[in-house]
């Protein structure tokens, strides 16, 4: 038994590090990351109704339909990996769905813990983006400039050579997501802040600094719900 589950937000514009975090903090505390923008994906690969309600609006850099989203989040929720706790990644992107968010935890008997806001600047955020790219096996990131892996051509993970880029990384794309973030999904900020919940996280440090300020935070919070820490 680890004690409460120990349910996090990662907040931030497209590129801020929210995956990058989301990974590393998940192995670190023995969380589940739940990616909307992956499972998303998933679903557009499968040809679901859900991937094809969302196809066309992700690649133009818009929000895909909240009840979609919802459903698959709801969905997830109920597989009992998530026990220990979440890191809701992308999730949610407006205050319709923090309240929806809200309404899952709640009748599933658990409450957030922690909304982690990533605070990066927007010039940062189109360098990170255009330079990314992902396993195609296991999913890890990397980045032309910040984090090349360390045997190039070779995924540090699973050792795979196949890598792919993302769809929606171009830059005129990525400029209708900044603006889909601004526009949506800043007034989160604020929301969190006034139930109490938000920790704003200096994100223009390397991906390890910014993974130790995380952890600092998280640690803090799991002490204070007696989550026993990870051996
Ligand atoms: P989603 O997949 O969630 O994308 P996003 O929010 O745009 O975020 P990204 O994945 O682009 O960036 P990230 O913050 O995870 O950064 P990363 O760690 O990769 O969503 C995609 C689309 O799906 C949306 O546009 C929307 O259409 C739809 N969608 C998803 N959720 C939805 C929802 N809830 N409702 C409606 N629609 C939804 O890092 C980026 C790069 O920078 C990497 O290469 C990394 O190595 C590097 N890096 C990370 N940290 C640092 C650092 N500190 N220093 C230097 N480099 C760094």
């Amino acid at each position: 038994m680890r004690g409460a589950a120990l349910d996090l937000i990662l907040l931030g514009p497209p590129g801020a590090g929210k995956g990058t975090q989301a990974r590393r903090l998940g192995a670190a505390f023995n969380l589940v990351q739940l990616s909307t923008g992956d499972l998303l994906r998933d679903a557009v690969v499968a040809g679901t109704k859900a991937g094809l309600a969302a196809k066309s609006i992700m690649e133009a850099g818009g929000l895909a339909p909240a009840e979609t989203v919802i459903a698959i989040v709801d969905g997830r929720l109920d597989h009992p990996d998530i026990s220990g706790g979440v890191i809701f990644d992308g999730f949610p992107r407006s205050i319709a769905q923090a309240e929806a968010l809200q309404h899952l935890l709640e009748k599933r008997g658990r409450t957030l813990a922690l909304v982690l806001s990533l605070e990066v600047n927007e010039d940062a955020v189109v360098e990170r983006i255009s330079g990314r790219y992902t396993c195609e096996r296991c999913g890890e990131g990397f980045h032309d400039r910040f984090k090349r892996p360390r045997i190039e051509g070779v995924c540090d993970v699973c050792g795979s050579s196949a890598f792919q880029r993302r769809a929606d990384d171009s830059a005129e794309t990525v400029r209708d997501r900044l603006a889909a973030y601004r526009r949506d999904t800043a007034p989160l900020i604020e929301y969190y802040a006034q139930k109490h919940l938000l920790a704003p996280i200096d994100a223009m440090s390397t991906i390890d600094t910014v993974s130790d300020r995380i952890a600092a935070r998280v640690s803090a919070v799991s002490k204070d719900r007696g989550v026993k820490p990870v051996p």
